[in-house]
């Protein structure tokens, strides 16, 4: 019988996922969870034949020229790829696949989540019962901005952008959207196309950013185009923290341009930024967007099917 191929997989995925690459690869399974340094990364590299690493494990130019000829694929367990640099890795001859559409639906749920709490002051709220603080009713109390009937801008209208536009319509939102190209109406399903960003930010009462981290979008949210919102808006941002300035948006909120932000990714990841946490209008998850068991299972899933055709000797379905 063929050996089978050594498979590292990087971080502590689901069970169904562990199982499966246990079953179908000679598999080294990081079970302690923990993180690994560029070196380690190295080292790996020339012990195995792929990698199933998450958004954690960091492929940049410098990693991939030390990469080891042994290692053929890179099986993202993300969407975002932003930790790879494909470039350098294409120049090695190594393949890169990722994990599109399922989890989608997840990370919609989060940025609907993040707009609700945002609008509706669910920190300090929370933070007002549980501390036992709650001594005092009024209708002057802790009035939010309603969401219901509102206009959502979307920037990147790709997999997920289409499933919160989906979910906003449900609250009556008016959805319009800049994407590097206009959708097909049936796409559209009604949300009206800006050419630029600068002219959906005028519109956007409240802001969602889907689109992924590049070179060309990192800090696209700075000084600049927060001055563009209407006055009280409020952002959601489940994509990447590259994309905002947080010295920027620290600003609007400290001038009340924005009026919230939801937040489940940051500049700084793990640890995210203390000078945001301060402000009780921040409503701050720890990047969280895809993870749901049943998501979890899917991107286990969907990389390993990739691998299996790689190894089948197939151009695997999601090689970017
Ligand atoms: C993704 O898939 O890119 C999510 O951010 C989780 O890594």
């Amino acid at each position: 019988m063929a050996e089978k191929p050594v498979l590292w997989v990087a971080r502590k995925l689901s069970d169904a996922t562990l199982t499966r690459a246990a079953r179908d690869y000679d598999a080294i399974i990081n079970h302690q969870d923990g993180l690994h340094s560029a070196d380690e990364i190295v080292a790996m590299s020339a012990r195995v034949d792929a990698i199933l690493p998450c958004h954690s494990e960091r492929f940049n130019a410098d990693v991939a020229g030390r990469l080891d000829p042994r290692l053929k694929i890179i099986a993202n367990h993300s969407v975002g790829v932003d930790h790879c640099d494909l470039a350098a890795l294409r120049a090695r001859g190594i393949v890169v696949t990722n994990t599109p559409d399922v989890l989608s639906d997840a990370t919609a749920e989060i940025a609907m989540l993040l707009m609700l709490g945002a609008a509706r002051r669910a920190v300090e709220g929370d933070r007002i019962v549980r501390s036992g603080a709650w001594d005092f009713w009024s209708p002057a109390f802790m009035v939010g901005k309603q969401v219901s009937g509102q206009r959502l801008g979307i920037i990147g209208m790709g997999r997920v952008g289409k499933v919160m536009a989906k979910r906003a319509r449900g609250f009556d939102m008016a959805v319009h959207y800049f994407n590097r190209g206009r959708l097909p109406g049936e796409l559209e399903q009604g949300a009206i196309y800006h050419e630029t960003v600068e002219s959906l930010l005028g519109v956007a009462d409240f802001l969602s950013l889907h689109c992924p981290a590049t070179p060309e979008t990192t800090g696209m949210m700075n000084r600049e185009r927060f001055a563009l919102l209407p006055d009280g808006a409020v952002l959601v941002n489940t994509a990447r923290g590259a994309l905002i300035d947080e010295d920027a948006l620290l600003a609007a909120l400290a001038s009340g341009k924005v009026a919230a932000a939801g937040l489940d990714c940051f500049v700084t990841e793990p640890g995210g930024n203390p000078a945001l946490s301060a402000h009780e209008n921040v409503f701050m998850l720890p990047h969280i967007g895809s993870a749901t068991g049943q998501t979890r299972d899917a991107m286990g899933f969907r990389a390993l099917d990739n691998l299996d055709a790689f190894f089948a000797g197939e151009t695997p379905k999601d090689s970017l």
